[in-house]
């Protein structure tokens, strides 16, 4: 049998990492902002298990696209259950919206969530393994209002990396115009089938869709005169298009209608959307977020009726990863550096934790240590923190403790009994 060697089975799992310090900070801060922005936009919170039957993804994000043909962690339970770690969180949210008969409840129901998403893809920067989204749904609605406020509130999130930000957006039109649609390109790739990359040529049969996004430079060149989904679109669809735009006019959300944006979910309908930035040089960046009207999802999955619906996923380590303000880092709060000194200091140091108020906009740092006054001073400075408390024997007797401002290195006596005060004025 393959043993892996102790050197793997020490390293996380290939496209998966550790998060620690300030890292795992942008993380949480990056999730109370989004998550600020969502409720005060109405949205509220949903958490779903992180597998469902596998069925739930087959049926849902549809064979034939990358996700579901090659990308998912399947597993059998013990119990003989197949199971697949949630590729993405719409499917699941449905699965629950149908099971707990949310559809009797008044319509729409408007909801946001976080978490990791796994998916076998080829690692490499901004494309993990084990990737991390922040989602909102709309569900039990059919008016472009709701794919408005969608788009709006998602771009609202985005716009915190102080990147400037494009909405690209395009409609598959209804169910049945997208079918036909399909069928119109995959007899146009038939007959150009000599000229189209070796890579594409499966997707003919599978996800012809899927072609007209491809990175070969011979299937581009097909795709230049590729029938257009624009022009595919029914009265009714096209109205549904422009009214969306309309609104995104209004609010000025900056969009940019691209026909070839399919995205790379079969349950997609009419609005498709996604958010990018371009560097100096005009290229894009990968996808920072995207989603779609789904108004056939639950039918798919197996309900008996269908539950018209719109949502997205931001994808979070993107967007920490192209940030260039402060918005994510741990800048609005306090940081202390709580210096125990002794058994005696470490014993008050212990009793100061205890009495600071959760309310506290702070953040501190102790180590409770024996460690000398020098060294602790030298670790309170490379921590980030603002201000070092220290306790020292001498001073706890007569009820006082040190308060050093780290950048100014000022310090000042305090009173230990006022100290609770005291970490609030600062
Ligand atoms: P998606 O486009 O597959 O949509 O994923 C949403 C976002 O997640 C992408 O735009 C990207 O930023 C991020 N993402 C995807 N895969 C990776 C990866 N391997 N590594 C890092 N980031 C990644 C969905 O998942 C839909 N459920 C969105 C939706 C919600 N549509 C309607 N409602």
């Amino acid at each position: 049998m393959f043993k892996k060697s102790k050197k793997d089975i020490l390293q996380a799992p290939r496209g998966m990492r550790d998060f620690t310090g300030n890292e795992y900070r942008k993380y949480q801060n990056f999730w109370s902002i989004a998550q600020k922005i969502a409720e005060n936009s109405g949205f509220s919170g949903i958490e779903t298990p992180i597998m469902e039957h596998t069925e739930i993804f087959q049926k849902g994000v549809g064979k034939g696209t990358d996700i579901v043909d090659k990308e998912m962690y399947n597993l059998e339970t013990i119990g003989g259950d197949r199971l697949t770690l949630r590729p993405e969180g719409t499917a699941g949210i449905m699965r629950s919206y149908i099971e707990h008969g949310m559809g009797s409840l008044p319509q729409p129901l408007m909801f946001y969530y976080s978490g990791p998403f796994f998916r076998h893809e080829k690692p490499q920067k901004g494309r993990y393994r084990q990737l991390y989204q922040f989602g909102l749904e709309i569900m039990g609605s059919k008016t472009p209002i709701h794919d408005a406020l969608i788009i709006q509130v998602g771009y609202k999130i985005v716009k915190k990396t102080g990147k400037e930000i494009t909405v690209e957006i395009n409609s598959l039109g209804s169910n049945d115009e997208r079918a036909a649609y399909i069928e119109k390109l995959r007899l146009y790739y038939k007959e150009n089938i000599e000229n189209i990359a070796k890579s594409d040529l499966a997707r003919i049969e599978t996800n012809p869709l899927r072609i007209l996004d491809s990175k070969e430079e011979s299937t581009k060149l097909i795709n230049k005169n590729a029938p257009l989904l624009t022009e595919n679109l029914g009265e009714e669809s096209q109205k549904y298009f422009d009214t969306v735009l309309v609104y995104l006019k209004e609010i000025n959300i900056p969009y940019k209608i691209v026909p070839s944006l399919v995205r790379g979910l079969d349950y997609y309908e009419h609005t498709v959307f996604e958010y990018v930035t371009f560097d100096e040089k005009g290229n894009k960046s990968n996808a920072l977020g995207g989603g779609g009207r789904y108004d056939g999802l639950a039918e798919k999955i197996g309900h008996s009726k269908a539950v018209p619906s719109v949502g997205l996923g931001l994808g979070v380590d993107r967007i920490i990863e192209i940030s260039d303000n402060n918005e994510f880092k741990d800048n609005k709060t306090i940081g202390i550096y709580l210096i125990g000194l002794g058994e005696q200091g470490n014993k008050k140091a212990l009793s100061v934790i205890n009495q600071i108020d959760i309310n506290e906009n702070l953040r501190l740092y102790c180590t409770l240590t024996e460690a000398n006054l020098k060294k602790q001073l030298s670790r309170a400075e490379e921590s980030g923190a603002n201000y070092a408390i220290i306790l020292g024997e001498e001073e706890i007797k007569k009820g006082l403790a040190i308060l050093k401002n780290l950048s100014t290195r000022e310090q000042k006596e305090i009173n230990l009994k006022n100290i609770k005060e005291e970490i609030s004025k600062l």
